[in-house]
């Protein structure tokens, strides 16, 4: 198993990001990158001397965080972040626990400022030098309640607010940096800007965080882990596997094997591209393997969710074994796991309780499937995944595709799953993906996908009566799948499409459009 306080090779420009338990952190992660800088996150709590001095930071962040710093048990910055000799940006109550800990005095405040705020640029520093001037009225986001009070000694004010006096501060010659609000997210115009004096102006770093570099010493590192044993990996037609799958197969060529399990519930024509795309294009070897009357057969009569999502997981597992002990076994099991999955993060209430998330893209590791894991994703973000997809060269069908949930069309289908149910399933969601794709909306939505209710209404087509099935269309926009609004299509596209599914696929007569947010409603409808 990998280890999880692993850090990419020394020779890249690094920065610490030290996490105070902020909804978000890792945006400032984001902002570092997107500028060609190498960083990683990780808890207060868990940055000791030594492992800093090993990770060789150029500089570090202090996130934002939940608490107070006048609690007790408030945490704090270590005190070595303070004697390293290294640049210090403190963000929200990173700013605030730094200008306590270095003699500042922090004081809760009755007027609390959330959301959108202004700023009075006073005066100038390394963090706004050709980004703000002196005099200007400046947007920013704050969420704080407290305040400083009173400065540091070597400190000073570069811009204030009406909450905050104290909203940007500097001690250049320690190189030293505050800011009350955050520049991490979007709303704050020119945060990035900010955040970019730091780690390029501030702390040397010249972006030298590529994708090409990435490729090439993660390659590195797999043939260095693998040598000449086998890998093993699932590939289920995502991002993540896809791009996994390839970028080790250019490390280790046919020491990989790819097993495709195909269950029956997947997209129209998907099943045909990834075998064209992997086993034609990349010459990857790949088992595909049919499994759909399996699959079919196990669920027929099926109509709990939950037994449903149950069934397939067991048979997934069941099946991918049975192929890799057809294949020999392997002493690798590769896994797109991503680094939103691996950040240790910090409790809520910014205790030092650490939870690591685990993520098997497989359904879990069964019993006795003796491998190692190989994760050559586990320090990219989703978009940076898909940059490295483009830069491998795969199909841009794949590498921009909306997520698809493991268990397929089956949790689309609520009651019984049957394969004449999954067929005409599949000719709805075409003719909606086809639309929308028309229309130069798919990159705009984060998922969107027809569900076959199980329900026959009454329609009329020419001069006849209909009894036929209904649909809904699902769309909405999110930025991780944990909450999602609907997306707001206007109604002549709603009704084109509607047109085009009723007069196109039989059995279909009327469509409806799901226009429910997450929560209180799930993206899936099972
Ligand atoms: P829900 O329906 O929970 O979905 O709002 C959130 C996101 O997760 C996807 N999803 C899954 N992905 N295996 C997966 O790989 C699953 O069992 C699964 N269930 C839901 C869903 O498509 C959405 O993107």
């Amino acid at each position: 198993m990998a280890d999880p306080n692993a850090s990419a090779p020394a020779r890249h420009e690094h920065v610490l990001i030290l996490d105070f338990g902020s909804q978000v952190t890792q945006l400032i992660a984001r902002r570092l990158r997107e500028t060609g800088v190498y960083c990683e996150i990780w808890p207060f709590s868990h940055a000791p001397e030594a492992r800093i001095r090993a990770f060789a930071p150029r500089g570090i962040i202090l996130s934002g965080g939940p608490a107070s710093v006048n609690e007790g048990s408030s945490p704090k910055a270590p005190d070595h972040v303070f004697t390293l000799g290294l640049p210090v940006l403190g963000i929200c109550y990173g700013q605030q626990t730094m200008a306590a800990q270095l003699g500042g005095v922090v004081e809760g405040s009755d007027h609390r400022e959330f959301g959108r705020a202004f700023v009075d640029v006073t005066g100038e520093c390394a963090i706004t030098q050709g980004v703000w001037a002196p005099g200007a009225r400046e947007q920013v986001w704050m969420s704080h309640g407290d305040r400083i009070t009173a400065l540091p000694p070597g400190f000073r004010s570069v811009a204030s607010s009406e909450g905050a006096p104290f909203s940007v501060i500097a001690d250049d010659e320690r190189r030293f940096y505050g800011t009350m609000f955050h520049p991490e997210v979007v709303h704050t115009p020119h945060g990035a800007a900010l955040l970019k004096n730091f780690t390029h102006g501030i702390c040397g770093c010249s972006g030298d965080w590529t994708m090409g570099a990435y490729r090439a010493e993660t390659i590195a590192k797999i043939r260095a882990q693998v040598g000449t044993g086998r890998v093993v990996c699932g590939l289920s037609g995502g991002v993540d596997s896809s791009v996994a799958a390839v970028l080790i197969h250019e490390a280790i060529g046919d020491q990989l094997t790819c097993i495709y399990v195909d269950h029956g519930l997947m997209r129209a024509n998907e099943s045909e591209q990834v075998v064209k795309t992997f086993r034609d294009r990349f010459n990857i070897h790949l088992v595909h393997r049919d499994a759909s009357d399996l699959f079919l057969g196990q669920l027929s009569g099926v109509t709990d969710p939950e037994i449903k999502r149950k069934t397939i997981g067991r048979l997934f597992i069941e099946v991918f074994e049975e192929e890799q002990n057809k294949i020999g076994g392997a002493d690798f099991l590769a896994q797109g796991t991503l680094y939103p999955d691996v950040i240790e993060s910090v409790s809520a209430t910014g205790g030092p309780s650490v939870t690591i998330k685990s993520h098997h893209n497989v359904g879990g590791l069964p019993e006795g499937m003796r491998m190692q894991l190989i994760e050559p994703l586990r320090e990219l973000f989703k978009d940076e995944v898909r940059v490295l997809g483009r830069e491998l060269g795969i199909p841009e069908e794949i590498v921009g595709r909306h997520p698809f949930p493991g268990p397929g069309l089956a949790i689309r289908i609520p009651g019984d799953v049957t394969r004449e149910k999954a067929d005409l399933l599949r000719r709805v969601d075409t003719v909606f993906l086809e639309e929308i794709r028309n229309a130069g909306l798919y990159d705009a939505i984060w998922q969107a996908f027809a569900v076959l209710l199980p329900v026959r209404t009454v329609g009329v087509m020419g001069d006849g009566r209909t009894y036929d099935q209904a649909c809904a269309l699902r769309a909405v926009t999110s930025t991780d799948g944990m909450t999602a609004d609907v997306y707001p299509f206007d109604m002549a596209f709603l009704s084109r499409v509607s047109n085009r599914i009723v007069n196109e696929v039989r059995g279909i007569n009327r469509v409806t459009y799901d226009i429910t947010s997450k929560p209180p409603g799930t993206i899936e409808w099972e």
